[in-house]
């Protein structure tokens, strides 16, 4: 019997299972693949604190906090494990893509300047200026000092690690089917033999949680978002800042000579592998902005699915006694990581809610039934 169960083995996972391994808790982690296979492992890595946010709201200050922690984790994961996540204080520029969006880019930018006098608007000749004349201008564009970036793929090679290092027991291709409550513990079915059986349950499944929890008959659901996503080399190019354009597409350079490109966003769909539609249109976006990427060579293609909820508002709630369902976090996933990691091992061990969890209930009415 285990302490505690964490099904799911991406960074929020992983990152909560790295917090408990500092106490005395039995703590395990399933997983239906092998750990890095799914979205943490090939998302972009922007810490977009800023870039992804509109308006006030807890989520917001999570995510700063959660950027700040990157410095000192990236630092002590190198110490850990030798694995560089390549953290990146290098900015984000956004940019209008379109004279609709010139309004929308305009509040935000009211609203960041509020917390961050570090945000400023660009002229045409300031963005030709910060990026070395290689992005050309469009209808508007702000940057964003602060938001930097990382290696999400070494991020969650660190996190393994890491993990590897101490006392976790970790089950792979081992899918869970149900979890059952009994007096005290839960037992989890999967399609291997024999169950697991856990005191305390953690549904970190990203997209994949709401199917993990079917006799709960939640009031929220999370849904997959697919993004399809592009390497790029390109030995010419001089660029460090991200570029974000308000049509979804982002540039983010990577170590060594490298330019990801994302990323599309296909609604309830959970399908693997990239189509020449959704590849074409990541590439004709980049080189509209950077026409120097035209002469860029393609290294890799992939897909993820984000888990996304209505009003992209993360579920992080105890929904019966010591089982707790933490995702929705869609786009901020690896952002979020750090901060989340930390507050739920706390309120796992203290058994207090962390201030301003209430707004990320499964059910704000708080009547969800609960079939056993
Ligand atoms: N955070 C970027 C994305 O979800 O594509």
């Amino acid at each position: 019997m285990h302490d505690v169960l964490i099904i799911g083995s991406g960074v929020i996972g992983m990152s909560i299972a790295r917090q408990l391994s500092a106490t005395q808790y039995d703590v395990a982690i399933v997983d239906r693949d092998v750990p890095g296979k799914h979205a943490s492992y090939k998302a972009g890595g922007m810490l977009g604190a800023q870039n992804e946010f509109t308006e006030e709201s807890d989520l917001f200050k999570l995510a700063i906090e959660s950027r700040g922690m990157f410095p000192l984790l990236s630092e002590s994961l190198m110490n850990e494990t030798g694995i560089d996540i390549q953290f990146q204080d290098s900015g984000l520029i956004k940019i209008a893509h379109s004279k609709e969006d010139v309004e929308s880019l305009r509040r935000q930018y009211n609203f960041l300047k509020q917390n961050d006098p570090s945000v400023k608007q660009l002229s045409p000749e300031d963005l030709m200026h910060l990026t070395n004349g290689n992005v050309k201008p469009s209808y508007a564009a702000i940057h964003i000092p602060h938001d930097g970036q990382i290696n999400a793929n070494a991020y969650t090679k660190a996190l393994l690690e890491s993990l590897n290092m101490r006392r976790i027991s970790r089950y792979h291709h081992t899918e869970v089917q149900s979890i059952e409550r009994n007096n005290g513990y839960y037992s989890v079915y999967t399609d291997q033999q024999p169950l697991i059986e856990a005191r305390k349950i953690i549904v970190a499944g990203g997209a994949w949680s709401s199917q993990l929890l079917k006799n709960y008959n939640l009031h929220r659901k999370v849904i997959g978002v697919k993004g399809e996503v592009l390497l790029l080399e390109n030995d010419e190019l001089n660029l460090s800042e991200t570029l974000f354009m308000t049509n979804g597409c982002y540039i983010v350079p990577k170590q060594p000579n490298r330019f990801l490109i994302g990323a599309t966003s296909e609604f309830d769909n959970y399908s693997v592998g990239t189509t020449k539609k959704g590849l074409n249109w990541l590439f004709n976006h980049a080189c509209e902005r950077i026409p120097e990427l035209k002469h860029s060579r393609i290294l890799k293609e992939w897909s993820g699915v984000r888990p996304y909820t209505d009003n992209e508002v993360p579920m992080m709630d105890q929904i019966d006694d010591g089982l707790f369902v933490i995702t929705g976090h869609y786009r901020n996933g690896i952002l979020l990581s750090p901060i989340i990691g930390r507050d739920i091992a706390n309120w796992l061990i203290s058994g207090i809610k962390p201030p301003h969890y209430s707004s990320f209930s499964v059910s704000r009415r708080n009547n969800y039934e609960v079939y056993h």
